[in-house]
């Protein structure tokens, strides 16, 4: 049942060309393919020919263009053998039936509204048509399309749109050809009632390429950002990789049912259209960045992905991670670094952190699956792009250019593995890789202690640093990794202490390289550094910019902290000082609530955050940032065992309240003068702007929720822009109850017929943190908008309660895990990705105090015992018991 990366074979067979005819219809689609095969010279001689399928019925109708012979195919749902194929080129001609309207898992060929779309990766083109659906076969593709005029007068494929024409009854046609070999997973074709908006781009060779995004009638004004998320996205991968577009069109499809972010298809992406659509009265500032970030992360697939693409699924990464990477570096250079830092840190941390802490923990490169859709996560994801970083540091900004270089001219127009990636950067920069390969074969997050000595008669502050990573699932014992440190040392005074070591080959000592960069690489166990001619003990500045992903375990004192805050002259750093200020304060109050006693004194946290509130003008960003305290999922994954979440939520508010207080002044002033009106531009300064007022906002009504909610009520209704409203509208909603149903229905009364919208409405009560929140969402769910076939919808109510809605989800009585257990399995039937997601939301089960863990656990248990589950929910179930 399970695959392993150790049984990797070639495939016996290779498919050169791919010639489909898809003639549309919701019913009853049928899918012609002829393929000209040929026995692979790396595969075994005279092996049968098994091609995959998935639910499929249909024929094999010649092979050589002859019937083929009786007894010599066999065929199912799930598979079409040919015991005896021929041992030279030969063509295989398939028809399959499929049926759009009825698919609801929306893999293979679906219905989304107006269109006929598709989605093919991991394994979906199975359920077209049989094929060795593998990305190691890649091969060209010409897709005829033939459809109704009327029910679908756009037909869209991968490549250039080589002919098209009128059929009789209606009927019309398109033929696309693709001369980029490709693996079936990056197959697409899209028919239907579609809008679109054009643009072209001349690429820096003087390509000229029309670009189009395509959404549902009406909307193609709200497609504007994205067009020119794309634009930017296309220069910037030629500026700063060298890497140019290669067809003559690049189509995106906007569709609302879609169960991911997007999908990077050549030449045709297709989006969940809450990544595409914008205007400043329906979108945030936050769903700006999303666009623009989702747009050019499969902008860069088609280099990384689909140039060069993966070898196997356990090379996911190879494409996802370092695709990540780029597209956090686009968005930092687009907009502010630190801010962009702070933000990644952020998603990782609450994703992958507790991924990798948790029973679902695995290596960023797996070595076994059942379900391969269910390793599209943080970890291969967010973790394989922080992996892609430290190589960065590691080998320094130009040897990881020439590494780069070096990766797409020899492995162009193949299938990869992440060693031909490393032995890139391993030529380029000279040094061996051995080590660092263990950031792909061991899961869990390592964590670095770290302790200090200052010598006031030597003068000298030495730093000792010991790595060690928890076990995780099937891995006990781990190997030191290589871990780059970036470091300062900050005075009392706040200026930055020139670093000075030993040699490199004396005790406590560094290479000269390594003093002048400020990065130093922690390979073995244990490491110390002496730092000399260091006049007072200073404040060490450990892991700037996050230059690992790693915790940090080091005792600061407050005062270290408070410098920190004030001084660093890194600003990730600056912001991490308040973050482990806050976590510290509230872990004291966790502790002290549990024992009957009181929150802890925040009187000099919040002293050192005044200077931040005083000075907002500096830096706006930083500062909404800073006073943003940690999340309560943050504080449950520092305390990582024996969690009470309601306990949390109290010394948070107790936090959020103390800090409103201490600070009222400032935050009234910023909230009144950050109102005056600015015409809307969602780039980062404004968008700082924005968000430190609403952070402001919500600090006032923590500390005073008539004041606050006050000044919501009159933020919403003068509000001329998506995030001013549904910031106001979140703070009433969440926090000021009185004024909540009148402003909710107002609210859906204006917005109610844009679906994304809708989204935000039903995901905003979902946060609701107060008991009787799950009969409120139960309520919803019979409300006319909700859908349990919409995966935005679904995740919006379901997703939002169990991921962001920490108290209610884990409420004590088990009610709300419950509520998931039936909402999994009753989705399951449906959409198996859709339920397995939502299935992750247990990832952190085993870190609960005993009652709620026991609750978890049974409702896990009602899962697994059920029948009929689907690979996917069955997968996480076992794994999350396990
Ligand atoms: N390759 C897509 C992206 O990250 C994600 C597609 C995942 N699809 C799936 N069924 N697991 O851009
Ligand atoms: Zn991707």
């Amino acid at each position: 049942r399970p695959v392993r990366l150790a049984d990797y074979r070639p495939p016996d067979y290779l498919i050169e060309t791919v010639d489909l005819t898809i003639r549309l219809e919701a019913g009853n689609t049928q899918v012609s393919s002829r393929l000209a095969l040929r026995p692979n010279p790396a595969g075994r001689v005279g092996a049968p020919l098994i091609l995959d399928g998935d639910g499929l019925s249909g024929r094999l109708a010649a092979i050589d263009g002859e019937a083929p012979p009786a007894g010599s195919v066999s065929m199912s749902p799930d598979a079409l053998e040919i015991a005896h194929p021929p041992q030279r080129p030969f063509t295989l001609d398939i028809e399959t039936i499929v049926d759009p309207a009825a698919n609801t898992q929306l893999m293979g060929l679906y219905r989304s509204g107006s269109a006929y779309c598709t989605q093919c990766e991991a394994e979906g083109f199975r359920r077209i048509t049989y094929f060795l659906d593998r990305p190691d076969v890649l091969s060209v593709y010409t897709t005829r399309i033939e459809a109704s005029r009327t029910e679908a007068p756009v037909l869209l494929g991968n490549g250039n749109l080589v002919e098209t024409g009128d059929l009789p009854d209606g009927r019309h046609f398109a033929v696309w050809h693709d001369p980029h070999p490709k693996p079936c997973y990056l197959f697409a074709m899209v028919g239907g009632v579609l809008d679109a908006l054009k643009d072209g781009f001349v690429t820096m060779s003087g390509r000229k390429v029309d670009l189009a995004i395509y959404v549902e009638p009406g909307k193609s004004g709200h497609a504007l950002y994205a067009m020119d998320s794309l634009k930017r996205s296309m220069r910037w991968d030629e500026e700063e990789f060298g890497r140019e577009y290669d067809l003559d069109v690049f189509n995106i499809v906007a569709v609302s049912d879609f169960n991911m972010g997007a999908m990077e298809n050549k030449g045709l992406n297709v989006f969940n259209d809450k990544y595409i659509l914008a205007s400043p009265d329906t979108a945030t500032d936050s769903d700006y960045a999303g666009i623009e970030t989702v747009v050019a992360h499969e902008y860069f697939h088609n280099w990384t992905g689909n140039r060069i693409t993966c070898r196997d699924w356990f090379q996911l990464c190879l494409k996802e991670g370092l695709t990540v990477f780029r597209d956090h570096e686009f968005s930092a250079d687009q907009r502010s670094r630190p801010v962009q830092r702070i933000g990644a840190v952020r998603n990782l941390r609450a994703a992958q952190f507790p991924e990798d802490g948790g029973p679902l923990a695995h290596n960023v490169r797996p070595e076994l699956y059942h379900e391969i859709n269910n390793f599209y996560t943080p970890t291969v994801y967010e973790k394989g792009a922080e992996v892609i970083r430290v190589l960065k540091e590691f080998i320094g900004d130009d040897a990881f250019r020439r590494g780069m270089d070096l990766y797409f001219e020899r492995y162009d127009g193949t299938a990869a593995i992440v060693e031909n990636f490393i032995s890139c950067f391993a030529d380029a920069s000279g040094r061996d890789m051995t080590q660092f390969m263990r950031w792909y074969s061991q899961a869990g997050t390592p964590v670095v202690k770290v302790r200090e000595t200052y010598d006031a008669a030597a003068r000298t502050y030495a730093l000792q640093f010991e790595q060690s990573c928890p076990p995780t699932p099937g891995q006990i014992e781990k190997l030191p990794q290589v871990i780059p440190i970036s470091l300062g040392l900050i005075a009392q005074d706040g200026t930055e202490i020139a670093l000075e070591t030993p040699a490199a080959d004396q005790a406590g000592g560094a290479s000269a390289e390594e003093v002048a960069r400020g990065m130093f690489d922690l390979t073995a166990k244990t490491r110390t550094l002496v730092f000399k001619n260091v006049a007072a003990k200073p404040v060490p500045s450990l892991f700037r910019g996050f230059s690992a992903p790693v915790r940090l375990d080091f005792d600061s004192s407050e005062e270290a902290l408070r410098l920190s805050l004030a001084y660093d002259s890194d600003n990730f750093n600056r912001w991490q000082a308040a973050q482990t200020y806050a976590t510290r304060l509230m872990q004291a109050s966790v502790t002290a609530l549990r024992n009957g006693g009181r929150p802890a004194d925040p009187a000099g946290f919040c002293a050192a955050m005044t200077r931040v509130g005083e000075q907002w003008r500096d830096d706006p960003a930083f500062a909404s940032l800073a006073l943003t305290l940690p999340g309560e999922s943050d504080l449950a994954r520092e305390i990582a065992s024996d969690v009470d979440p309601s306990a949390i939520h109290d010394a948070r508010r107790a936090l959020r309240s103390a800090l409103g207080q201490a600070q009222a002044a400032a935050l009234t002033k910023i909230h009144d003068e950050l109102s005056t009106a600015t015409p809307f531009v969602p780039d980062a300064a404004g968008a700082a702007r924005r968000a430190l007022r609403l952070t402001a906002l919500d600090l006032i009504t923590a500390a005073d929720p008539d004041e606050g909610g006050m000044r919501a009520l009159k933020q919403y209704r003068s509000a001329d822009n998506m995030t001013e409203m549904f910031g106001a509208l979140s703070v009433l909603v969440l926090y000021a109850p009185s004024l909540r149903d009148e402003a909710l229905e107002h609210f859906y009364k204006k917005f109610e017929t844009d679906h994304l919208v809708v989204d935000k409405w039903f995901s905003l009560q979902a946060m609701i943190p107060e008991a009787g929140a799950l009969d409120h969402i139960r309520a919803l769910m019979q409300h006319p908008a909700f859908s349990m076939s919409n995966p935005n919808r679904m995740r919006s109510l379901i997703g939002t309660f169990a991921m962001a809605n920490p108290t209610q989800f884990n409420a004590a009585d088990g009610s709300g895990y419950e509520f998931m257990a039936t909402n999994v399995l009753d989705i399951d039937k449906r959409n198996a990705q859709v339920a397995a997601r939502l299935l992750v939301a247990f990832r952190s089960w085993k870190g609960l105090e005993p009652v709620r863990r026991a609750k978890a656990n049974a409702a896990l248990q009602r899962i697994a015992a059920a029948n009929a589950l689907s690979a996917d929910v069955r997968d996480i179930v076992t794994r999350s018991l396990a």
